[in-house]
This record gives C-alpha cells, structure tokens and sequence, in this order.
C-alpha cells in the first residue's frame, strides 16, 4: 500500500465539498496511512470532528488555545508528518496561504510546516476563475506547492464550471508521489501493457486474456517516483494512470510500431503486454458466414517485437515478461538470453491468483549474471515497485548526478 507506515496530515477548510474529507481520510487509514484531521472553524459547521476522530482514531485538532490543545502543535504538526493535504482548500485558505497570514490553528501549521503539501481546491466556479484567486494559486505553485485543479461538473450551489474537489482517486494518487522517494526523478520509461487485437474480419480477431493490470500498475508506480512514464497500451478497460501519457494501440504491428518510435528517447522499457504470436494471414473483408462445418484459418507470425527493439539498444535497459504455465524460470531464462533482455519477469500463470487478469501476481525476476529474486504473491503494485528497484540498479548513472 503507497501509504503504509506514512503519516499524514489532513486540513479541513469551511466548503461544502468538507463531507467528501471524510471519504479521503477514510482511504488513507485503508491505505495504510496514520491521519491527523485539523479543521478551521468553519469546517466544523459542515462535518462535526467526531466524524474524522471516528475514521482515524485520531483526535481532530481544532485551535491553538483552550482545552484540547498542545502548546506548540502549531508548529510540530507540519512538520513530523510525511505530507499534508488540504482538502477542500477553500479561496479564503488559499489567499490567506498565499500571503502568509496564520490567524489560525491550520493557517499557522501551514506556515511553519517543513515537509511537502497537497492542495486540493474546491470552491464556485466564479471564485476559482477570480483573477485573486488564481495569482493566489500561481503563487503557491511557484513556492514547490502542488495544487491540483479542480474538476468541472454541477456544483452545489447549482453552477456548472470549475470547483468540483477532484475525486479521492486523483488526491491519493497525487498525494502518494509526495510521500514516495523520486529516485526515478526525470528518467524517461516505456511500458507496454494489455492484450493485442488481431483482426479475423469486421467483427472477430484473436486475443488473450490480459487485461493490462500489471502493466498499468508498472506505469503508475513509476511515475509516482519520478518518472515520465508513457504507456502503450493495447485495448483495455483500465483508465489511464495519472500523469502518464497513453498511447492505444490494437495489433503487434501497431505496438511495433509505437515502441520503435518511442524507444530512441527512452532510457528502459518494460514489456508487460501479451503479445499476440500470429495474426490471421488475410483479414477478410465482410464477416466471414457461418458455412461448413470446420473453418481453416491460416496464421502468420507476428514480429518479436523485444528481440526487435533490445536489437537496437544502446544504453537503454530493456525488460521483458514471461508468462508460463511449466518451467518458469528456466524458460524465461532463455527468453532472456534468446531476446537480448536485461530482465526477464516469470509469472505463474497457471493459478488463480496470479498471472492473468487478477490483481495479484507471484514472479521471480531474473537478471544477468545469475540474478534471481523469487517473490511471493503480492499485489501488482507491489511487484511493479520490485521490478522497478531492479530497473534503477541497472539505469546507467547521469553525467554530473548518481543513478537516480
Ligand atoms: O495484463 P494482466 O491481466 O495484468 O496480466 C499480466 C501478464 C500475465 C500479461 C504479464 O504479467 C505478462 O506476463 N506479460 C507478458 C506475457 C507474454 O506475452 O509472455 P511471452 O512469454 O509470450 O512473451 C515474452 C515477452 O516477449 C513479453 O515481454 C512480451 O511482451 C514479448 N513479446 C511477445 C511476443 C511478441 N510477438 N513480441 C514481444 O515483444
């Protein structure tokens, strides 16, 4: 979990959206994170602190004096945290952060807080466009702050623009990157993920069962440490991990295509897709009828497109995937040494659990001079996260820096 053993901090300002916070907190103690909410008063007049205290367990920390409070809060809690995420962050938050004021418990946390902070608007459309608002937003980003924009839909106050709190799916993701270590800050990776298409006549083609899991979640994990990270994806139902640019494509030779385009500015790709070996010999131009009672079709074979691209690399480190149902790690030694890989990942495929499809999976990732790292079942993620700590021991290190 991206969250695990990390602490957070969630400040809670007075807007409408102050009832989607509490779904936030909620997947951050699900994603392993510890939680403490600080509301501002007007906070409390939309969602009561007995609601974060009852997702955290965690006492809600309301203001600087009285009964409750702990001298020097103000400034210990901003920074013994991993990250701090404002949301909602209202305009009066976002103006009073912008030009330094700290007249409260948040605002005065905000002040003295040395480690990084997530801000996550939600306001009227009107008052997101106000020109105040945006210089106070522009200034905040040119200070290192990431604030994310706020997503367009019906607001409560029935306008239509942008102001909607973005959807606790995108916080969390942006929010794991700052809490997560860049140590492939800059590098530029290729994943290739999904199934190929290849087209029998208007309505039929041959696939495989991939669903793109494994690679999206090397595409995800990457660019939360640091990476620009481009996906090629054949056809799949995933959404687009954030921050990542996706290409689609349909067939091998479309994925050739696009990998052997991208390949030159890359510095390592994986291939996690499942590439479709053959491809019917002719396409046939209308839907092919039902007739007699057996049906020949010929296949011809598809280009290796690894063997293809490691064939040109230079610097690059160049990953392939082996899913196998015997043999595993012998087999997928061979690929290695047949396809010219740096890497080679061994799925188990024929279990339920991992391979195909779920969201787990149980690899070994074998390596050149006899490297060998037998995992057990993990999540996706997590495997992507292995694979990738073995991508950055092999990424030649930059003129003037280290490897990462
Ligand atoms: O997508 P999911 O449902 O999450 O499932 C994940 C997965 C099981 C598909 C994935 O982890 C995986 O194993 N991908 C590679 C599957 C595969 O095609 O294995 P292979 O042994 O047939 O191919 C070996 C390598 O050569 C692969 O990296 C493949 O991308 C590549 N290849 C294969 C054929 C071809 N014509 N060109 C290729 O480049």
């Amino acid at each position: 979990m991206a969250f695990t053993g990390k602490r957070i901090l969630l400040g809670v300002s007075g807007g409408i959206a102050a009832y989607k916070a509490a779904e936030l907190a909620r997947r951050l103690v699900s994603g392993g994170a510890a939680v403490k909410v600080v509301m501002t008063r007007a906070a409390q007049e939309f969602v009561t602190p007995l609601t974060f205290q009852a997702l955290t367990g965690e006492e809600v920390a309301t203001t600087m004096f009285g009964p409750g409070s702990e001298p020097l809060e103000h400034v210990a809690l901003g920074q013994k945290v991993d990250a701090l995420v404002l949301a909602p962050a209202t305009a009066n938050l976002l103006g009073k952060m912008a030009a330094g004021i700290g007249d409260d418990l948040l605002t005065t946390i905000l002040l003295a807080a040395t480690k990084p902070i997530l801000v996550c608007p939600a306001m009227n459309c009107e008052m997101w466009a106000n020109p105040a608002v945006q210089e106070n937003v522009a200034r905040l980003r040119d200070r290192g702050l990431t604030v994310l924009q706020p997503e367009a839909g019906e607001l409560a106050c029935g306008a239509v623009g942008y102001g909607r709190l973005p959807e606790p799916e995108t916080i969390l993701e942006a929010l794991a990157k700052l809490v997560t270590p860049q140590d492939l800050a800059g590098r530029r990776i290729l994943v290739t993920a999904g199934p190929t298409h290849e087209d029998m006549d208007p309505v039929r083609f041959l696939t495989n069962r991939s669903s793109g899991k494994q690679g999206y979640a090397l595409a995800k994990v990457a660019w939360r440490r640091g990476a620009e990270v481009c996906l090629i994806s054949g056809p799949s139902h995933l959404p687009a991990p954030q921050g990542v640019e996706r290409l689609e494509v349909r067939s091998a030779r479309e994925m050739l295509d696009a990998v052997l385009a991208r390949f030159p500015q890359t510095e390592a790709l994986l291939m996690a897709a499942a590439v479709g070996d053959y491809h019917p010999t002719s396409r046939a131009e209308h839907k092919i009828k039902r007739g007699s009672q057996e049906l020949t079709v010929h296949l011809t074979q598809n280009p290796d497109i690894l063997k293809e691209v490691a064939a040109l690399k230079k610097r690059q480190v160049v990953v392939g995937f082996a899913a196998e149902t015997r043999d595993l790690e012998a087999t997928a030694r061979r690929k290695l040494e047949d396809k010219g890989l740096d890497l080679i990942v061994a799925n188990q495929v024929n279990r339920p659990d991992s391979g195909f499809a779920v969201d787990t999976n149980e690899v070994a990732i074998i390596g050149r001079k006899n490297l060998l790292v037998r995992l057990p079942l993990l999540s996706k993620e997590e495997v992507a996260a292995k694979v990738l700590d073995q991508v950055v021991a092999l990424l030649p290190t930059r003129q003037g820096g280290k490897s990462a």
